[in-house]
C-alpha cells in the first residue's frame, strides 16, 4: 500500500529537513507539507503543500478527507523560550494541536502518528546525569509541562484506542538549513553563524551549562527509523529518551577554534533561558531506544562542528 504522509509544521527547523528526506524515500507526491505559513520556494515546488492550522478543526477535516493520510507527523509547536513569553498560547497549541491530530487520526484510520517530545519533560528533581527513561519528572516550563502531558495522551491513545503513536524526546537539535524556533538550546546554532560572520559570539547560557545535543542528520534518521520499526519492537508509547552528545559552550568554542583559531566567546548575563537550562538534564540514557530499534548516533562534537562550518560556508 502506498503511504500518504502529512507533515504538519513543515516549515520549521525539523520539518524543513524531514520533508526532504521523506520525499526521497516515499516519493514527492506522497508527502504533503502543511504549515500555517507560506513555505520557501523549494518545499512548495518539490511536492504538495497545504495551509494548515492545527487548531482549526474544519481545516483539519478537509485535509484528512482530501489526503486520507496513512502517516501523520505533528511538528507544530511553541518551544521552551517562546512558550514562556506566551504560556497560554503554548499550552493551547501544543496540547489541543496534539489532541486534534490524535482524534482525526483515529477517525480517518491513520496507521501511524509521530509527535516529538523533548528533554524539557525533565525538571529540577530529575537526575541530571544519564537521566533514565523513567524517573521523577517535574518540568517547570509551560513547554515541558505540555510535552509531559502530551506524552501521557500519546500512551493513552495507544492503550485505549490502539492508535500507533510514536515519539522521541529530542535533545537540542543543531542544524544549518533552517533557523531554530525559539528554544533554550539555540545558542549552539547561533554560535556557528556568528563565528563565521563576526569571529565572536555572546552566549546567553553560561560557560558550564552542559546540555544534551544532536546533529539534525542523526535526529532525522532516528525519527524515520523509529517510524519504520515494526510495532512489536516499540515498548515505549509515551516517548523515547534519545541521545547524541553533551557539551557546554566552552567545549563547543574549543572545537570551533580548531577551525577558526581566533574565535572569541563571551557571555551575556541574566538571560531567562539560563534558568530553563538549569532545570534540564546534562546527559541522557537512551538505552531503551538502542535496544528496541537499534538507535545509534553517528555525530559527535567533532563531526558536528565540521559539518556545521562546512555547510554554512557553502550556503
Ligand atoms: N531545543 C528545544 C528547546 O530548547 C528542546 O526541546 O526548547
Amino acid at each position: 500500500m502506498t503511504e500518504k504522509i502529512l507533515i504538519i509544521g513543515s516549515n520549521g527547523q525539523i520539518g524543513t529537513e524531514l520533508v526532504t528526506e521523506l520525499r526521497k524515500n516515499y516519493g514527492e507526491a506522497n508527502v504533503v507539507a502543511c504549515d500555517i505559513r507560506r513555505p520557501d520556494y523549494d518545499m512548495k515546488n518539490s511536492g504538495p503543500f497545504e495551509f494548515v492550522n492545527v487548531l482549526d478543526k474544519d481545516n483539519l477535516t478537509a485535509i484528512y478527507q482530501k489526503y486520507k493520510p496513512t502517516q501523520v507527523y505533528l511538528l507544530a509547536a511553541l518551544l521552551s523560550a517562546t512558550g514562556e513569553q506566551n504560556p497560554k498560547l503554548a499550552w493551547d497549541l501544543n496540547m489541543n494541536g496534539l489532541l486534534n491530530v490524535l482524534d482525526f487520526s483515529l477517525e480517518f484510520g491513520t496507521k501511524r502518528v509521530y509527535w516529538p517530545s523533548s528533554i524539557a519533560v525533565f525538571g529540577p528533581n530529575s537526575p541530571k546525569q544519564q537521566t533514565p527513561q523513567f524517573c521523577t519528572m517535574d518540568p517547570n516550563t509551560v513547554y515541558g509541562i505540555s510535552k509531559l502531558a502530551g506524552e501521557r495522551w500519546c500512551e493513552y491513545y495507544f492503550c485505549k484506542y490502539g492508535l500507533d503513536v510514536r515519539s522521541i524526546r529530542y535533545p537540542g537539535l543543531i542544524s544549518w538549513k533552517a533557523m531554530p524556533g525559539g528554544g533554550t538550546t539555540d545558542y549552539a546554532i547561533h554560535i556557528f553563524h556568528d563565528a563565521l560572520k563576526k569571529g565572536s559570539y555572546a552566549s546567553f547560557l553560561s560557560a558550564e551549562t552542559e546540555l544534551p545535543m544532536m546533529y539534525m542528520d542523526d535526529a532525522i534518521r532516528g525519527t524515520i527509523e523509529l517510524m519504520e520499526a515494526p510495532a512489536e519492537k516499540i515498548s515505549i508509547r509515551s516517548s523515547y529518551n534519545f541521545a547524541g552528545m553533551s557539551f557546554n559552550p566552552e567545549d563547543l568554542a574549543a572545537e570551533i577554534r580548531k577551525h577558526l583559531p581566533n574565535f572569541k566567546l563571551h557571555y551575556k548575563e541574566n538571560d531567562p533561558r539560563q534558568q530553563i537550562a538549569n532545570s534540564w538534564p546534562q546527559s541522557i540514557d537512551d538505552s531503551v531506544a538502542k535496544k528496541d530499534w537499534q538507535w545509534q548516533p553517528e555525530f559527535n562534537l567533532e563531526k558536528l562542528t565540521l559539518a556545521m562550518l562546512t555547510n554554512l560556508r557553502k550556503g
